[in-house]
């Protein structure tokens, strides 16, 4: 099946992103969030990437105001009754998610697949809030930070998940220029699985005095090439959401090496989260950067 309209649920962070790349390349997309001033807000982030690269050359004018042309804002959850697709970034929580797509599944067509950008709750557990009919064409679509810049999609399979949703769901994210990696349905998948540990070995390592959070950073950044250290590219992603991740492959693994370190939990109960407030293990904007 092709996939020409898009309905994106939630237009945050990653929500934004996602509308981003498929107006890019032509699909129309409509953003949604339950409150309209959230929805335009998403919009404005997009059209102010989009002119951050016509400042770079990458993007023509013209081009830019297609794609943005492409995007509608709205709070009219009915609307998703034209989509292809469905894909929802909304917060990472299990009861919101269900709820979302309960009612998604009741306005939109039969056809449509529907795709969770979750990054650790299981697919199958979403599938469920659908009727039986809609799970086969249910399953996970979990891109990187910043979207339109990280060229991978790991797609997750849900227990239901058919053949042909798979393969739309690959063929749409060639279409997107981006990797495909496909992953079965168990905690973390397969990115979160390998990065998270990561994270928390650093943290740990800041914690017990090992060194200082510059220093394990430079160790990952310096010495191992990745383009973040362990601890600013957790304030990235939101301590939060790192702490919930880790408590995902906590309980779904029962590892002691899993259990979120006390600094990581000290900082979010504070509402200290990384970038996004401004404070996590670093203090933002960085001097010198
Ligand atoms: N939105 C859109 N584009 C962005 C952006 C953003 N937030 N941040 C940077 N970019 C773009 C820039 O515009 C620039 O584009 P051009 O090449 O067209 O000029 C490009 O990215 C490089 O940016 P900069 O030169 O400003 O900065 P940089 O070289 O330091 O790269 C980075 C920034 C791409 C974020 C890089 O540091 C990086 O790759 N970091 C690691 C990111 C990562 O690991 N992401 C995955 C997180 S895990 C996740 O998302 C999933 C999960 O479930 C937790």
């Amino acid at each position: 099946m092709t996939i020409e309209r898009v309905f994106v649920a939630g237009a945050g962070l990653m929500g934004h992103g996602i509308a981003q790349v498929h107006a890019a390349i032509g699909k129309t997309v409509v953003l949604y969030e339950p409150d309209l001033e959230r929805a335009e807000a998403g919009r404005e982030r997009i059209a102010g990437n989009l002119d951050r690269s016509v400042a770079k050359g990458r993007v023509t004018p013209d081009e830019r105001d297609a794609t943005l042309a492409r995007v509608a804002a709205t709070s009219d959850v009915a609307l998703v009754a034209d989509a292809d697709l469905v894909v929802e970034a909304v917060f990472e929580d299990l009861g919101v998610k269900q709820e979302l797509w309960r009612s998604l599944d009741q306005l939109a067509a039969p056809e449509a697949i529907f795709a969770s950008n979750t990054s650790s709750i299981a697919i199958r557990r979403l599938a469920e809030a659908t009727a039986s009919a809609r799970r086969e064409r249910f399953l996970g679509m979990h891109f990187f930070s910043p979207v339109p810049v990280m060229p991978l999609v790991e797609l997750i399979r849900g227990q239901e998940t058919s053949d042909e949703t798979v393969e739309a769901a690959r063929a749409l994210s060639g279409e997107l220029g981006k990797q495909v990696i496909v992953s079965a349905d168990r905690p973390g998948f397969i990115v979160n699985r390998i990065l998270i540990p990561f994270l928390a070995e650093a943290m740990r390592a800041l914690q017990q005095g090992i060194g200082t959070a510059e220093d394990i950073d430079a160790g990952a950044r310096v010495g191992l090439n990745h383009p973040m250290g362990p601890l600013e590219l957790a304030d990235f992603i939101g301590l939060d959401v790192v702490l919930g991740i880790m408590r995902v492959l906590e309980d779904g693994l029962s590892q002691e090496h899993m259990h979120p370190p006390r600094n990581l939990q000290d900082l979010v109960k504070a509402g200290h989260l990384g970038q996004k407030t401004g404070q996590g293990f670093y203090t933002y904007p960085r001097e010198g950067r």
